[in-house]
């Protein structure tokens, strides 16, 4: 594994089935591309999916899923580690000493809650309220420098960051870094491709809104030749995608599978129709998303090696956070 490289980077996925073109385009693309300059903890976060209800086979099944898939994504456990966040208690250890250290006030402030929590606040768990300290202590346990986000996470690391702070001038002591956000500006948001204004989303009734990472060369092609259009020929300009939401989300996938600029991607494909754009398109998704699929299948016909690999990961990352912890037991006065 590197040693400094550029920082310490850690971040996390929920475990969810269904992981989409979207999921692959917005984090785990980039999260294979940070391998090579900095040292990376990557953590699929079953403490966090149970502060809403789970079916327990159901998450046992996507923690090996989301696990799969981003070793097949290009997640090297050579260069990186990669394991499930319930495997390495000292998560939910310093999550407790962050929820004595975090203010009800801050965690009130918090819209992902407000939002997930709706109107019916009074039944929400306390572990939903607790999230943003768990996931505090997921990055602060590894005095991780970098966290790649989205957008919708930024709030959450503002309050890692004053944690971080609360924590060492409680203590009186130099102790946490302040961790660095890293939030994709550029990733496009990969929309519905029935519907150019929705979200691509594992919740969509129809499969042939999304392209799935478990999805067939064929399935790909498919769902791509029926993706929804309109009847004009593509602009050669960025602002000729405005009012084209369909356009816009193709041009976008086009872009972001890659790696060129949505103009780029217009003065080559300017003036011409979707008889054109879409087969290239689609033999562009299929070279890209069909090899992590079918590697992706693969593993996840041999349970015990993606258990055995999460284990060796999980022994990784407690090496790491072990002696962190036992710091900070002895700062507070534990030890
Ligand atoms: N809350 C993040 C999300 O829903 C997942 C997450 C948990 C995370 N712990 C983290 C992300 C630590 C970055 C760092 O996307």
């Amino acid at each position: 594994m590197g040693e400094a490289k550029n920082g310490r980077i850690f971040s996390g996925v929920q475990p969810t089935g269904n992981l989409h073109l979207g999921n692959y385009l917005g984090a785990i693309k980039n999260w294979i591309a940070l391998q090579d300059d900095f040292e990376c903890i990557y953590c699929v976060v079953d403490l966090h999916a149970i502060t809403v209800p789970q079916d327990p086979a159901v998450l046992r099944r996507s923690i090996r899923e989301v696990a799969a898939c981003l070793m097949a994504s290009g997640i090297n456990p050579e260069k990186s580690i990669l394991f499930n966040q319930s495997r390495v208690p000292q998560h939910a250890e310093l999550a407790w000493i962050f929820n004595c250290v975090a203010r009800l006030g801050w965690l009130n402030r918090m819209t992902q809650f407000k939002e997930k929590a709706g109107k019916n606040r009074e039944n929400a768990t306390v572990g939903l309220y607790a999230y943003p300290t768990l996931m505090a202590a997921d990055i602060l346990a590894y005095k991780a420098t970098h966290v790649p986000v989205g957008e919708d996470q930024k709030q959450h690391l503002e309050l890692t960051r004053d944690i971080a702070a609360a924590f060492n001038s409680m203590f009186d002591a130099e102790f946490f870094p302040q961790p660095e956000p890293q939030i994709q500006a550029t990733a496009a948001r990969v929309m519905s491709l029935r519907d150019g204004s929705s979200k691509m989303s594992k919740s969509d009734v129809s499969d042939a809104t999304r392209i799935n990472l478990t999805d067939s060369a064929d399935d790909i092609a498919q769902k791509i030749k029926r993706a929804k259009t309109d009847p004009e020929v593509l602009p050669s300009e960025m602002d000729g995608l405005e009012g084209r939401p369909e356009a816009a989300n193709l041009v976008g996938i086009f872009a972001g599978l890659s790696g060129r600029s949505q103009a780029d991607v217009l003065s080559e494909f300017g003036g011409q129709g979707f008889g054109v754009f879409k087969p290239a398109l689609a033999e562009l998704a299929v070279m890209q998303i069909a090899p992590i699929s079918a590697e992706m299948n693969k593993l996840l016909e041999d349970d015990a090696q993606i258990d055995a690999l999460l284990e060796k990961g999980a022994e990784q990352a407690k090496a790491i956070a072990d002696p962190i912890l036992a710091e900070v037991k002895k700062l507070v006065g534990f030890a």
